[in-house]
């Protein structure tokens, strides 16, 4: 009798432990959602393809020190920043300063769901989105928040040299000709995003923004076909080894010559580790950890009742 209350509270408790198991390691948002969400914080009108909208955001008023007019002003990085710090990041000063909070917070402690919310004005009216964009997108915008926001940048750059804080160049630059010089050129200046007179190029960003640039090579560019890391598997030190090699291409017309590689002495050119974008990989290994405790109990269960079983067969002496 023993024995088998014994089994049935061991059958009960692995239960317990599989399901909470897997309700802990809820699978991490998708590639492609991801990518979409981060092209959708980046400039949202052009990831969801609907209109841009009119006139400035109605936070914007709310502060003084950032004084872009228009289509800038709804951008959820100009308030946010490329950083997701907000006033705690790069934009704590300069002329992209709000003085609004950043999104690490919402990200580490806020569920999706409350996320959504907040960006259908579920604690401020004037943060509303929903009347230009669709659940698909708030929902892929909610999921980035979640899964796809790095909770501090500075540990991939440095932000007063805007340096990678380690990177392999060598291995930076064989990424970025086996995946971005079809586009950008090897030199980096085949596409110019800016003009003719103040040319922008992949390696005017790299030196200028490095945290939009590792922004944009792990989720993409909206309304480009530029591959987005994230569906590549890449991960934020990977970005950051081609941010290294971006950073010695051209970056300024004419002039000034593209510093050598050999000019980054700060970079280590030893094999780095990779190190991972957030929560990914750590489910998967939680699931597998309770299914073999989970195994391991139901092992133990069938074991005693065996034990017993052969004890009660052996005649009382
Ligand atoms: C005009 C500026 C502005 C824009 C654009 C903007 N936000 Fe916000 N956002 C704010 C302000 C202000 C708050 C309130 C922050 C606070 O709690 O003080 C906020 C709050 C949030 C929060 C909750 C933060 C928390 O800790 O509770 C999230 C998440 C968020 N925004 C995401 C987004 C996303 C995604 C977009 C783009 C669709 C976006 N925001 C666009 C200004 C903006
Ligand atoms: C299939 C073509 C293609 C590939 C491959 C590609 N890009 Fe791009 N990239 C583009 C296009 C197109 C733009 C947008 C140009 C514009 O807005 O004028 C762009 C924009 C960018 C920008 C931002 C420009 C800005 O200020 O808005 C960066 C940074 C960038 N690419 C870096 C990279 C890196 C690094 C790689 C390799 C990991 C890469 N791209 C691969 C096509 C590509």
């Amino acid at each position: 009798m023993r024995v088998r209350r014994f089994l049935v509270v061991c059958v009960v408790l692995a239960s317990f432990l599989v399901v909470g198991g897997l309700a802990l390691a809820a699978p991490p948002s998708d590639p492609t959602t991801l990518a979409k969400g981060g092209q959708l914080y980046d400039k949202w009108w052009t990831a969801a393809g609907v209109a841009a909208p009119q006139g400035d955001q109605p936070l914007w008023s709310t502060q003084t020190t950032n004084t872009r007019k228009g289509l800038d002003t709804w951008r959820c990085k100009e308030c946010h920043g490329w950083d997701y710090k907000g006033k705690d990041g790069a934009y704590s000063s300069g002329s992209h300063k709000t003085g609004f909070a950043g999104i690490v917070e919402a990200s580490k402690t806020k569920p999706v769901e409350q996320i959504a919310a907040i960006l259908k004005g579920s604690s401020n009216p004037n943060h509303d989105f929903t009347p230009a964009l669709d659940d698909a997108s708030i929902n892929a915008l909610a999921a980035f928040v979640k899964d796809g926001v790095d909770e501090d940048l500075s540990q991939y750059v440095d932000y007063a040299t805007k340096k990678p804080k380690e990177a392999n160049v060598p291995r930076g630059k064989q990424m970025y000709t086996d995946t971005c010089a079809a586009c950008h050129g090897a030199d980096g200046k085949t596409l110019n995003f800016g003009s003719e007179q103040e040319p922008e190029w992949v390696g005017t960003i790299a030196v200028d923004n490095p945290q939009e640039f590792l922004h944009k090579v792990t989720f993409g560019q909206p309304g480009a076909p530029m591959p987005a890391g994230v569906q590549l598997g890449w991960t934020l030190g990977d970005a950051a080894d081609v941010l290294a090699h971006a950073q010695t291409l051209q970056a300024e017309p004419e002039s000034v010559a593209p510093a050598s590689e050999a000019a980054l002495p700060t970079l280590q050119a030893a094999a780095q580790t990779p190190t991972r974008l957030p929560r990914t990989g750590e489910p998967t290994v939680l699931v597998a950890l309770v299914v073999v405790i989970g195994l391991v109990l139901l092992a133990s269960g069938w074991i005693t009742r065996k034990l017993c079983r052969d004890r009660l067969k052996t005649p009382l002496r």
